[in-house]
């Protein structure tokens, strides 16, 4: 509750303001209070979610916003059940897992592929890939199977990986790769984007890991090196960019370093690195991206949006809002596939997670959590324009990730993994309607020139796309 301005006058007496030291909810110095701290941010979380009351959608936190429904696009949902996988895994508390597994189920669509008609209107191949990685690390963590006759989780995240590896979902502009929109009526149809080709980079190397079958690594291997040839990954600094438009052959990268595409990208090459036994390449890869990792995501030991966060209120989207947990959750998994990076991991997410529960001092409990843990002030995820889902999301995820050390790593198909795949799996194709790619014209290489420079000048139309995501 806010201060109201004649208690300031009477501050001591009533005690309005609480001394900052006891103004932390949480503690995470030992195991049990990881577990409580834990509990109880879940609870939190899960409040936000009202998919399983009468009347409403199972699996989707409230929106789209384009429909006027809430904050949420429907991608999120299908992360946030990926956290409380997790959370699973990490805490052994199985209080959500039923309606977990309820979610996951009801948004598979009719081609058990994570393409629900209802949903086309914003679905990208990123958007598709959070619910297929979701399921994908239910099968790792043998979350409890669906009965036999539902949709298995390998098989989901096998049917999302055949989708976007098929030939009517790719084209020569850029010399292939995914694009960001998957139904070419979609604004975003144009972009080729990292974050499109790291999700299905990273479930390939997932995939590859779990089956032993190299046709997925194969995959894997061949997206990283597109998005290497294309410039989206700098490999002098390390630094991963954010994507370019077929419309001028992928040339125009548009340089907004979100911390997701480095994660994703880290994540993977650390399954990589474990499915080829320690192999240099992928070394070298794992070592690169965790440098870049920890100078530009984590200044002070501390998760950074770096592209937004520090300008003032608004800047970084709804979506944007929740890729903190995200970070620290894989940063969590490739400490167990690639051990040689431990000690400079684990350190950082204990510092980063100590920092994250520090702010969560907001609203009537006083335990809410906002987006802003460097400066330890709870700053009201309204402020972003958001209720505050991602923001709940991103500290759920820090803190369940600080068990890590105690919890299996993910298990493949020989090392007791029970999920039934399906080589297979994956429906509808989206073959209709694509439009002939444009010829390069000399008015896009003006656009190009121009977008270049507007985007030293101000940084404008970075805003403009990532609003315009979905
Ligand atoms: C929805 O799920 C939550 C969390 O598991 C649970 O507490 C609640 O009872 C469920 N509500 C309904 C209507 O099933
Ligand atoms: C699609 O929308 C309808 C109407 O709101 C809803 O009943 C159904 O559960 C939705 N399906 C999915 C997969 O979200
Ligand atoms: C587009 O880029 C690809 C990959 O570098 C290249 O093979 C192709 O020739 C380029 N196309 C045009 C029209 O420049
Ligand atoms: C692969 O991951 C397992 C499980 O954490 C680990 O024990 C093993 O050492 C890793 N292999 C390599 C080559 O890093
Ligand atoms: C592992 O994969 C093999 C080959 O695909 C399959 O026959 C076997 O049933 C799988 N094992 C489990 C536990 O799923
Ligand atoms: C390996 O995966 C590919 C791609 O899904 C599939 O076509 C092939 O049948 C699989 N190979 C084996 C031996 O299962």
């Amino acid at each position: 509750m806010p201060c109201p301005g004649q208690c300031l006058t009477a501050l001591l007496a009533v005690g309005c303001l609480l001394p900052t030291a006891q103004a932390a909810h949480y503690k995470i110095n030992t195991r049990d209070e990881i577990l409580a701290s834990a509990r109880t941010l879940a609870y939190d979380m899960m409040l936000f979610y009202k998919g399983n009351q009468t009347g409403q959608t199972p699996g989707i936190l409230p929106g789209p916003p384009t429909e006027h429904k809430g904050d949420y696009y429907w991608w999120e949902g299908g992360a946030l059940w990926g956290t409380m996988v997790d959370y699973w895994h990490l805490t052994g508390d199985s209080s959500y897992n039923a309606v977990t597994t309820q979610a996951l189920l009801h948004q598979v669509g009719a081609g058990r592929d994570y393409q629900p008609v209802n949903h086309t209107a914003s679905l990208g191949n990123d958007d598709q890939a959070f619910w297929g990685m979701s399921a994908m690390l239910a099968a790792e963590t043998r979350f409890p199977d669906p009965p036999p006759g539902q949709p298995q989780w390998l098989a989901l995240a096998q049917a999302v990986f055949n989708t976007q590896a098929d030939p009517a979902r790719r084209d020569k502009t850029c010399g292939g790769g995914l694009r960001w929109q998957i139904p070419a009526v979609n604004v975003g149809y144009d972009y080729k984007n990292t974050v499109a080709n790291a999700c299905f980079f990273n479930l390939g190397a997932r995939l590859a890991r779990y089956t032993r079958n190299d046709t997925y690594a194969a995959w894997a291997e061949h997206t990283f090196d597109w998005l290497l040839a294309r410039r989206y990954v700098d490999t002098a600094e390390w630094r991963v960019f954010d994507g370019g438009h077929v419309g001028h052959n992928c040339t125009d990268v548009n340089r907004a370093q979100f911390s997701y595409n480095a994660a994703l990208l880290l994540q993977g090459a650390a399954y990589m690195l474990n499915y080829t036994g320690g192999g240099a390449v992928w070394r070298r890869r794992v070592d690169g991206l965790l440098d870049g990792m920890l100078r530009d995501f984590f200044p002070g030991g501390v998760a950074y949006e770096l592209p937004c966060e520090s300008r003032p209120g608004g800047a970084c989207t709804t979506d944007m809002l929740s890729f903190k947990g995200y970070v620290h959750r894989w940063l969590a998994v490739v400490t167990q596939l690639a051990p040689h990076t431990r000690g400079r991991i684990l350190p950082v997410l204990r510092s980063s997670a100590a920092a994250a529960v520090r702010q969560c001092t907001g609203g009537r409990t006083r335990r809410r959590c906002g987006f802003y843990w460097s400066s330890g002030v709870y700053v009201d995820p309204s402020v972003d324009g958001t209720s505050g889902a991602g923001e709940a999301m991103n500290v759920l995820a820090a803190v369940s990730s600080l068990l890590i050390d105690a919890t299996d790593a993910p298990t493949t198909n020989l090392t007791g993994g029970t999920s039934t795949g399906d080589y297979g799996g994956g429906g509808r194709r989206f073959k209709s309607k694509r439009p002939k790619p444009k010829p390069i014209t000399t008015v896009d290489r003006v656009a190009a020139v121009m977008f270049t420079v507007g985007v030293v000048i101000s940084n404008g139309l970075i805003w403009t796309l990532m609003m315009l995501r979905n």
